[in-house]
């Protein structure tokens, strides 16, 4: 497959890496700032990247960028109608406004705040023990995640999905609480911590926590090659689905979709 990569930082150089190693040819490398991208074009200059993206001759998009320019990117590739995986962070509550935008443009988008196989079956763990502990009143519950230094959005969008998992599967827990505390916390508060320190790749903890013990499951990422072998394969298994029909166009999916 051609693949466009918008955003040729940490990530982008791993992702051009893993789809060269699947076989896939990278025909565009597109960044604001990266010298050694085939495309340098000006933030926010809709125009350019979408000449870069259509005169590589792409067949599948790969965004991550960054918290400020996903959604102006987002904007310009999605009517450009080629499939689109997007790894970029912090942009949670732009996703109605862009699952219109696919839906008008009759495009697909995949997004996931964490494209690793590991970290989708956490969620689903995740769900499952919390709906067990629910069921015993004296656990209570919280989230914490510790990333490197220089990211720039928290808590991770990957800290966002298992406290969304942990509130499916606890329904006392109604409100997540981002901010350290002034006051007791309330029973129906989700308390979701976050650290930057150093170099930590990412992990999560989901404590549930009794008079009597403590549980603590964790995922703990080795490295980010998980994340950009995930999102080419997330690209591979997106452009397939489409062109079978097992998946619609005109829609905001992501990684739950594939398994
Ligand atoms: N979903 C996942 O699995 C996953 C995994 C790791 C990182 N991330 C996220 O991916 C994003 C990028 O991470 P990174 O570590 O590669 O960051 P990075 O800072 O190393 O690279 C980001 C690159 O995007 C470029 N950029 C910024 N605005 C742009 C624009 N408008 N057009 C084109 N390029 C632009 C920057 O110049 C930079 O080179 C972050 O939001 C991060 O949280 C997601």
């Amino acid at each position: 497959m051609k693949i466009a990569l918008v955003g040729y930082g940490k990530m982008g150089h791993m992702i051009e890496s893993s789809a060269k190693a699947k076989g896939h040819e990278v025909v565009a490398t597109i960044d604001i700032m990266a010298k050694d991208a085939t495309n340098l074009v000006a933030a926010g200059d809709g125009k350019a990247l979408a000449e870069a993206v259509k005169n590589s001759g792409a067949e599948g998009i790969i965004e991550f960028s960054h918290p400020s320019s996903v959604i102006g990117n987002l904007k310009t590739l999605i009517p450009l109608g080629l499939p689109i995986v997007c790894g970029t962070t912090g942009w949670a509550k732009s996703e109605d406004e862009i699952e219109k935008l696919c839906a008008a443009s009759n495009n697909a988008v995949m997004r996931s705040s964490n494209f690793s196989i590991g970290v989708n079956m956490f969620y689903k763990i995740v769900e499952e023990a919390a709906r067990l502990m629910a069921e015993y009143s004296e656990y209570d519950v919280a989230v914490w995640e510790a990333h490197h230094n220089q990211k720039a959005d928290s808590p991770s969008g990957t800290a966002l999905e298992i406290a969304r998992r942990v509130m499916n599967g606890n329904k006392s827990k109604t409100e997540m609480v981002f901010d350290a505390f002034h006051e007791r916390p309330k029973a129906n508060e989700l308390h979701v911590s976050s650290t930057r320190v150093g170099f930590v790749p990412g992990t999560h903890t989901v404590f549930f926590d009794s008079p009597a013990d403590s549980i603590e499951l964790t995922h703990r990422a080795r490295s980010r090659e998980g994340f950009a072998l995930g999102s080419v394969v997330a690209l591979e298994k997106l452009s397939a689905k489409l062109a079978d029909g097992s998946l619609s166009k005109g829609k905001l999916y992501g990684m739950g979709d594939l398994f």
